[in-house]
């Protein structure tokens, strides 16, 4: 089958691309690169003996969005494409509904017009909000609590409305848990720009030494050990969850709602043990305030999933933290600089005219853990430098252990000179 992916590059989509041309399928991918890397899907390509078709553009942008309908003729898409932080989306609401709402209607008008009308959507299990009880059922009623959550909230209204439009439309909306893990090559994962947000990329930032402890948001919640429970799952069974769920909407028309997780909540101090099992050391913690808007437990009821797509996940909590810990070791800097086998600092030919931003924050307690995790991120700016060509590297003293290193257009890039005297002058 030809399959269009939007967001490809990103983390679910990368694996879950793999997953697609591993299994036969032909894809080609749309992404904007607005939070992610080209040098995913050249690893993807590595890793499945042949490349999936990349076109840069954006989702909101239909003239662009018609021209790859009409060279690749897809059969199928799967829409991963969206901006997801939580918090971002509180601050600039209008840029998530236009990115979101308004990107995934100018996709939904292009697939009209060429009429491909089967889609799998990447919705959330923060559509269910915070009063539905725990574990969460697909025939729940829905009601986000922020700007990001009602974006998913109001794609799952378009698109159900579409389906009773036309029974043309086979539409898949899968609510996805906690994403973790990565493929077990340790060539592909998650690759977050500046402070991650979630709890596992954090740890597995922390393991590296780039930041000097995880924060628990909260110890003293009404659960077993005080912390929150989530229901995490390995990314590549939710990459097999999409192909199930694209094999199904082979044989049934109409709209379709599917939970993805496991059904089994993990606690935020669980999840940091398993995490130092994988690593073999210590990694500290501290017990810090509740994060707001934090529900304190919630995971899937996921047989209907099981029922429908005979799809369950297979992966335990201590593969997710293994994979993940793979291809953070490997890759400390994430797609801007693997260090496997000793390999020293190089440039790569650059894949893309128009790089996507790049900034790196920097953290850490002592002198000679930020010296060295400053060395390791100006290292990787300089690589990342070097690939795209003309650029320039700026490292910017935010407090005394705090450093910012990112590109720059103006700084010429004789200034990452600058990175000794910022790290003497601490
Ligand atoms: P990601 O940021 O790694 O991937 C999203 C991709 O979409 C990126 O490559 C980005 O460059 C691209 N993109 C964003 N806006 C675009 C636009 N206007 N045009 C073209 N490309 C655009 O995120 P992810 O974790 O892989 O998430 C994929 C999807 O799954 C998102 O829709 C997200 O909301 C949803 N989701 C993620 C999680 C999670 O915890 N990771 C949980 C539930 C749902
Ligand atoms: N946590 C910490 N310290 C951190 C980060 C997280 O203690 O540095 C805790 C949180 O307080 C929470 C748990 O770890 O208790 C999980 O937090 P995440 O941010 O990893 O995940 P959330 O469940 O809050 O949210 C994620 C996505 C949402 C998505 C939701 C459900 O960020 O977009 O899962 O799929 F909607």
């Amino acid at each position: 089958m030809r399959i269009l992916v939007t967001g490809g590059t990103g983390y679910i989509g990368s694996h879950t691309v793999l997953t697609l041309l591993e299994a036969g399928h032909d894809v080609v991918v749309v992404d904007n690169l607005s939070n992610s890397s080209e040098e995913a899907l050249r690893r993807v390509g590595e890793l499945a003996g042949r490349e999936a078709a990349f076109v840069r553009a954006d989702i909101t942008d239909e003239a662009a969005l018609d021209a790859a309908f009409a060279e690749h003729a897809p059969e199928a898409v799967i829409h991963f494409a969206g901006l997801k932080a939580v918090g971002e989306s509180v601050t600039i609401p209008l840029d998530y509904y236009f990115n979101n709402v308004a990107g995934t209607i100018a996709l939904l008008r292009t697939m009209e017009r060429h009429a491909v009308r089967t889609i799998v959507f990447s919705s959330s299990a923060t559509v269910y909000g915070e009063h539905n009880p725990t574990p969460y059922v697909e025939k729940m009623e829905i009601g986000a609590m922020n700007p990001y959550g009602r974006t998913k909230e109001q794609i799952e209204d378009i698109l159900t409305d579409l389906g009773a439009s036309d029974p043309a439309w086979r539409i898949a909306l899968l609510r996805y848990f906690n994403p973790v893990g990565a493929h077990p090559s340790g060539r592909i994962g998650e690759d977050p720009q500046g402070i991650p947000n979630n709890l596992v990329p954090f740890i597995a930032q922390v393991a590296v030494g780039r930041r000097e402890k995880l924060m628990v948001f909260g110890g003293d919640y009404d659960t077993p050990d005080g912390t929150c429970l989530r229901d995490y799952i390995h990314v590549m069974d939710l990459a097999e969850g999409h192909a199930a769920a694209l094999h199904y909407l082979q044989g049934h028309d109409g709209v379709h709602r599917w939970n993805l997780g496991s059904g089994h909540g993990t606690s935020v101090l669980q999840m940091h043990a398993a995490f130092e099992k994988a690593v073999g050391s210590p990694i500290p913690y501290e017990i810090a305030p509740r994060r707001a808007g934090d529900l304190p437990a919630f995971w899937a009821d996921p047989s209907a999933a099981l029922a429908d797509l005979g799809w369950s996940t297979t992966r335990t909590v201590e593969a997710m933290c293994e994979d993940h810990w793979r291809w953070q070791k490997n890759n400390p800097m994430g797609y801007a600089l693997s260090l496997e086998a000793g390999e020293e600092p190089q440039a790569r030919p650059s894949m893309s005219p128009h790089p996507a931003p790049y900034r790196i924050d920097v953290t850490a307690g002592d002198p000679p853990s930020l010296e060295q995790a400053l060395n390791r991120a100006v290292e990787a700016a300089i690589a990342q430098a070097l690939m795209e060509g003309t650029r320039g590297v700026l490292v910017t003293r935010r407090s005394p252990c705090t450093y910012t290193v990112e590109l720059s257009r103006i700084v010429p890039f004789g200034t990452t000179l600058e990175r000794d005297e910022s790290v003497q002058g601490r």
